[in-house]
């Protein structure tokens, strides 16, 4: 297998975006350009992500995000391998402007299609800035999801824990907004935990002792509503003490999760050759600093992408199409878009696709 071009088209949530990436024959990726339009300025308003507006923005401005990442990276439709497009879980109706856009352009140009799973590429991401090797331990952490998954080749994932109710990141936000931070919240409640006083509220650390490693974001949002409440009007101290507790809490629990989960990797007979962080959450310092600590004590290091590759972005998609591309994998033109879609029943490599 000689080395491999894809291009690569993100569509699932808030971000439009497109890259061109190399995958050598030996491994190595290459990122040619990667073009991202943010619509954060489009949902700032709402607090949240609109499905409906973001579906309306990806089909906007789309084309020019593509013809913008081939460009930059001086490549012409036919001087591509295949065309990688996340085909969900997401937004349906951003999925859709993608993948129909990939097939398009998959079919105009004669190119191979991969329709690629969204967490699928987090999942993968690290291999392309560091290299790292199978199994790992990822933990994905973003607006929409929260899962810890041992990583074992491509297509090959178990999912060892996630989330019963909200996602990490959303309860960022949902914190954010309730507290009158912007949007988006992640960044705003780091920045006013950094002069807060992470003990004044004692906040619940849920399902710590669980023998499963998932998450529980609920009870610690209502407990940050009610102590939000009880001293209200709030002050900038105030905001700032109930931001960095809240943070204490969440670093806590994400610590003692990712430990258990290393652990049962081992206790499998396992070696993780290191500890993968991905998603927008993967941008925070305190986060990062425990999850650092937590993978050396493990016996393994923590790998974290660049934030720009952490986030949504087409090179990530891009990646995962060529790897699976490397391994023989293409997918047809009917493949439908899926609103949901578990990292689990992601098509194995060596398996034929159902027709
Ligand atoms: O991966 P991402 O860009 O988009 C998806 O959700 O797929 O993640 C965005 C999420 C938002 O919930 C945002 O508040 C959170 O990541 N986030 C952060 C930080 N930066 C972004 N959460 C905590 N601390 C941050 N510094
Ligand atoms: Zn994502």
């Amino acid at each position: 297998m000689s080395d491999l071009l894809l291009l690569g088209i993100e569509t699932t949530c808030d971000e439009t975006a497109a890259a061109v990436v190399r995958r050598r024959q030996g491994g190595v990726g290459e990122i040619l350009s990667n073009v991202v339009l943010s619509q954060v300025d489009d949902h700032a308003a709402y607090g949240g992500v609109v499905p409906e507006i973001a579906a309306r923005a990806h089909v906007e401005v789309l084309d020019r995000v593509i013809e913008r990442a081939l460009a930059e990276a001086g490549v012409a439709l036919r001087d591509l391998d295949g065309i990688a497009a996340a085909a969900g879980p997401g937004l349906i109706g951003g999925v859709i402007v993608g993948l129909t856009t990939a097939k398009a352009i998959a079919l105009a140009s004669g190119k191979a299609l991969i329709a690629v799973n969204h967490l699928e590429a987090h999942a993968l991401t690290a291999r392309l800035t560091d290299g790292v090797g199978f199994p790992y331990l990822l933990l994905l952490v973003s607006g929409g999801h929260t899962q810890l998954v041992a990583v074992r080749g491509v297509g090959d994932y178990e999912k060892l824990g996630g989330t019963i109710d909200d996602a990490i990141g959303e309860a960022f936000d949902k914190t954010a907004k309730m507290l009158g931070l912007p949007y988006p919240g992640g960044p705003a409640v780091e920045r006013a935990a950094q002069s807060g006083d992470p003990v004044r509220f004692s906040f619940p650390r849920p399902l710590a002792g669980r023998p499963e490693p998932d998450f529980s974001l609920s009870g610690l949002k209502t407990a940050v509503r009610v102590e939000a409440l009880k001293i209200a009007p709030l002050s900038e101290k105030d905001v700032a003490d109930l931001c960095a507790s809240f943070q204490s809490a969440v670093v806590d629990m994400i610590a003692d999760r990712v430990r258990l989960a290393l652990r049962i990797m081992r206790e499998r007979g396992e070696k993780p050759t290191a500890l993968v962080l991905a998603g927008g959450v993967g941008a925070n310092q305190a986060v990062r600093k425990i999850l650092h600590k937590v993978a050396t004590e493990g016996g393994t290091r923590l790998a974290v992408p660049p934030p720009e590759l952490c986030t949504d972005n087409g090179a990530m998609i891009a990646w995962a199409g060529a790897e699976r591309l490397a391994l023989g994998r293409k997918d047809s033109l009917e493949f439908a878009p899926r609103a949901r879609w578990p990292l689990e029943e992601t098509a194995p490599v060596d398996e034929e696709q159902p027709a």
